[in-house]
C-alpha cells in the first residue's frame, strides 16, 4: 500500500508519456542522484554500521538504474542531456530538521519517502505507457524501489524508537505532499500536476484533491 499524502493524477502520466527521450534522461540524472545521496548518507555517518551495510548495495544498485536507463536512450540514438537543477529534492531538504540526531532520520525518511514516490510514478508509467520496452523498464525498476524504501525503514528502525518515526514519518509525509503539489508541470520524474485548465478535464480537480 502506498504511504504518501497525494496520489499523482492520470493526467500527469499521460503528459509526460508525450515526451519519453525527456523523461528518460530526466530519470536517468535521478538514479545518478539517488546514488549519490546513498553514498553521502554513508560518508556523513560511517560509524552507523547497519547503514553503511545497507546503503552501500544500494548505491551500486542505483549506478546499475542509471546504466539500464542510459542504455535504453542509446538504443533509441539519444545521449543523456544537461542536469537540471531539482525544486523537489530542495524542497525535501528544507523541511528536514537540522541537529545531527534528527537530521539523519530525516535524510532517512525523506530517502525514504522519495523511493516511494517514484514506486508510485513507475507504477503508473508501467500500466499506461503503450511502448513495450519502457514498460518492462519501469516494470522492473519499481520493484527495486519498493526494496529500497524498505530498506530506508529498516535501517531508521535500527536507530531510532518506533514511535518517533512514525510521528516524524507523518510530518514529512504531508511536507512531501505539500512540496510536488506546488511544483510546476514538467516532463520529469517529480513534476507537479498539469494544471486542470491544460489537462482539459474538468474532472481532473477533484482527482488531485483527492488523498492517497
Ligand atoms: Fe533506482
Ligand atoms: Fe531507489
Amino acid at each position: 500500500m502506498l504511504r504518501l499524502d497525494w496520489r499523482t493524477p492520470a493526467s500527469w502520466v499521460e503528459a509526460v508519456l508525450s515526451d519519453p527521450l525527456a523523461l528518460l534522461s530526466d530519470h536517468a540524472h535521478c538514479e545518478l542522484k539517488a546514488a549519490s545521496a546513498v553514498q553521502s548518507l554513508i560518508v556523513t555517518y560511517p560509524d552507523r554500521q547497519a547503514l553503511v551495510h545497507e546503503l552501500g548495495p544500494m548505491a551500486v544498485e542505483e549506478m546499475q538504474h542509471f546504466n539500464q536507463v542510459v542504455a535504453v536512450l542509446a538504443g533509441r540514438g539519444h545521449t543523456l542531456r544537461a542536469a537540471r537543477p531539482s525544486p523537489y529534492a530542495e524542497g525535501l531538504g528544507k523541511a528536514a530538521r537540522q541537529g545531527r540526531k534528527e537530521l539523519m532520520l530525516d535524510r532517512l525518511l525523506v530517502a525514504g519517502l522519495i523511493e516511494e514516490r517514484s514506486f508510485e510514478r513507475f507504477e503508473l508509467l508501467a500500466e499506461h505507457s503503450a511502448d513495450g520496452e519502457l514498460k518492462d523498464l519501469y516494470s522492473g525498476l519499481l520493484v527495486s524501489e519498493a526494496r529500497h524504501r524498505r530498506l530506508f525503514s529498516q535501517v531508521a528502525r535500527d536507530y531510532y524508537p518506533r514511535a518517533d518515526i512514525e510521528t516524524r514519518e507523518q510530518e514529512l509525509r504531508a511536507a512531501e505532499a505539500q512540496v510536488i503539489r506546488a511544483l510546476p508541470f514538467e516532463v520529469r520524474m517529480h513534476s507537479g500536476p498539469v494544471p486542470a485548465s491544460a489537462a482539459g478535464d474538468p474532472s481532473s480537480l477533484a482527482e488531485v484533491e483527492e488523498p492517497a
